[in-house]
């Protein structure tokens, strides 16, 4: 979801900004753009499509200065087209901006600044509003920050930004309100992103904005302000990330790679998570058990795969913790009047932390007093810092659009939340709590297993490159299974797979059924096996396809499916995720052999940072 990148130092401002926004690439984008100030002017390229077409433009004509801002957009007002493109500026390209997020407010201040000020817009964008007044401010107080502190107090809505001038080519100014956006600092430079994976190369030591700060440096020296002009003292961060994680590490796509890293970053999800004694401790969750004793509704809100992951902790912690648990996703609970007070919790879950959906639950459920703990995978992200609580997996970064090693750390963090409540309440028995932490301890060596038949799936994916539909079927965990198997199949190869409760098939979607259609049947739930296996014999009697996914030993199924795939056996809490890997892989194995763009499918960001 767009990308922002600025830097003010000693080297080609375009070669670190078109480096750092190829590092953003993964967050989706429609169109690119790079101002930089050449000292005589500021020289705007933009182009619709992909970055490779603006950098193409950059090296036939150089783009020499030290002083530039770049964005990759996802367009949310106006077309993807060159003119819409960032940066956007102002009428006598005296001032540059690009933007992350929406103005809300875009209307009212187009409105002002044409009839009132005569301005003449060039876009059909909300953004441009940004570059006309910091212009007027501008030229009213001669001064770069004075401009962009009367700017922002005008906006509404969710902004990073970047702003230079052309006639101060040792200043740039950062915005962060809602969007996200960090500084990296070195000697004489300062470097802005999205996020830190567009920064590494050049420092480690990095100031994580929060909403409502001004970055401002000037010729090396950098200073902090809130939008009232207040100084802030804000220390910052050495970010060991190795940039490692951040390339392919010898995989052909981002998604592979991921997949394959599940059995170690699940492994770390758990093992930083137990004291020398193999018991759970939760480092940034503070809820005691007499927070616990006054909770008595507990929310899980999120949105796509990290819902799906939410759909499992709902299970595991109704069970465990025997306290009522709804999972919703964002974009619907937070219009439906949700009855949250200071006895709710609410869990939100989310891979970037900065899903907009999802950080708008968060800040309403603070507003009504509930006690907030969300899990994510991104240190420093927006839903992070506004947290009460944080568990934060260590699956590491995730690049590829589709999510997978983030989804099954979310699941083992949930079930390591719900274990360590449950054993604080005593709604367990301390042999449970021991016997489950040691399976889940056990996890990573049976995903292991799993991805060894790989060559399996494979043969699997090849009869599905053809489908038009797919259905995914399930039943207690497994229909929540179905729904992440169903979106990952969907959202890379551009197949409708559809996902559907076993049980729900005899009371209309049956009607689907064709020769042929493909059904993953997901029977991995010991005490449902035999209502799976008559509803594999039901779809199977009108034509469909059908591959199982059973747990080794559940010979009975291999005389019903077309194909079993046999995983470990496993607690039936645990072993979805051992189930959910060959799903991922058939996801990938059909993208791959349809020749599409894997790690970023058509029309999806990585991470959805507007509403
Ligand atoms: C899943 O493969 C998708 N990339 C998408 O559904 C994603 O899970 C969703 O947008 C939520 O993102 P988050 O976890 O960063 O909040
Ligand atoms: N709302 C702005 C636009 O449509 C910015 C979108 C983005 O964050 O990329 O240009």
């Amino acid at each position: 979801m767009c990308g922002i990148v600025g830097y003010l130092g000693n080297k080609n401002a375009s070669e670190v900004i078109l480096n750092g926004l190829s590092k953003l690439e993964y967050r989706g984008y429609d169109s690119a753009g790079i101002a930089v100030n050449t000292g005589s002017c500021l020289d705007i390229r933009k182009k619709s499509g992909r970055l490779a077409i603006l950098a193409d433009d950059v090296t036939k004509i150089k783009m020499d200065g030290t002083l530039g801002i770049g964005h990759t957009r996802w367009a949310t007002h106006g077309e993807p087209t060159d003119v819409n493109a960032h940066p956007h500026f102002s009428e006598n390209k005296e001032i540059a901006i690009v933007h992350n997020g929406i103005i809300e407010n875009y209307l009212e201040l187009k409105e002002e600044l044409t009839h009132k000020y005569g301005v003449k817009f060039l876009t059909q964008t909300d953004s441009e509003v940004v570059a006309h007044l910091v212009d007027k401010f501008y030229k009213e107080e001669k001064d770069l920050l004075e401009a962009v502190k009367n700017t922002v107090k005008k906006l509404r809505g969710a902004f990073a930004l970047l702003i230079i001038a052309k006639d101060r080519p040792d200043e740039i100014v950062a915005v962060r309100q809602d969007s996200p956006l960090v500084a990296g600092v070195a000697e004489g430079e300062v470097v802005f992103a999205s996020d830190v994976s567009a920064i590494l190369e050049y420092t480690r030591d990095i100031f994580y904005l929060d909403n409502g700060e001004i970055f401002y440096s000037k010729a090396g020296k950098n200073q902090i302000f809130d939008f009232d002009g207040n100084k802030i003292d804000k220390e910052s961060v050495y970010v060991d990330l190795s940039l490692e994680a951040a390339s392919k590490g010898g995989y052909d796509y981002f998604m592979e790679k991921e997949i394959y890293e599940q059995p170690r970053v699940i492994a770390e999800t758990i093992e930083r998570r137990l004291d020398e004694n193999g018991d759970i401790k939760l480092d940034n969750i503070y809820i005691s058990k007499e927070d616990l004793d006054n909770i008595n509704k507990i929310y899980i809100i999120a949105c796509g795969t990290a819902y799906h992951a939410g759909l499992l902790g709902k299970y595991a912690i109704e069970k465990l913790v025997k306290v009522p648990v709804i999972a919703d996703i964002a974009s619907e609970f937070r219009y439906s009047d949700p009855m949250i007070d200071k006895n709710t919790l609410v869990i939100l879950v989310s891979q970037s932390g900065e899903t907009a959906d999802t950080l708008s639950v968060l800040r309403e459920a603070e507003q009504k007093g509930a006690r907030v703990l969300s899990i994510t995978n991104v240190v420093g992200s927006s839903i992070a810092r506004e947290s009460h609580d944080v568990f934060y997996t260590w699956a590491g970064p995730e690049i590829s659009v589709a999510s997978t090693k983030a989804y099954t750390t979310q699941i083992v963090s949930l079930y390591m939340i719900a274990l360590d409540f449950a054993i604080k309440k005593g709604t367990i028995t301390k042999e449970y709590y021991r016997d489950m932490i040691d399976k889940l301890r056990g996890v990573s060596k049976k995903v292991e297993k799993v991805l060894d038949k790989k060559d399996e799936y494979r043969e699997i994916a090849k009869k599905f490159i053809k489908s038009q539909s797919a259905f995914y079927i399930g039943r207690g965990v497994d229909s929540g299974l179905a729904m992440e198997g169903a979106l990952k199949l969907k959202e890379i190869s551009y197949v409708h797979a559809e996902a559907f409760s076993a049980g729900e098939l005899k009371h209309g979607p049956i009607a689907l059924l064709e020769e042929g259609t493909p059904v993953i049947a997901i029977a991995t739930q010991s005490k449902l096996f035999e209502k799976m296996v008559s509803n594999i014999q039901e779809v199977k009697a009108r034509g469909a396809y059908v591959v199982a996914i059973a747990q080794e030993g559940n010979d009975l199924v291999s005389k019903t499916a077309n194909d079993v795939i046999f995983v470990p056996q496993e607690d039936d809490l645990i072993v979805p995720i051992l189930a959910v890997v060959p799903m991922q892989l058939i996801a990938f194995y059909v993208s791959v052999l349809r020749g599409l763009d894997v790690d970023k499918p058509r029309n999806l960001a990585k991470s959805v940072t507007v509403e």
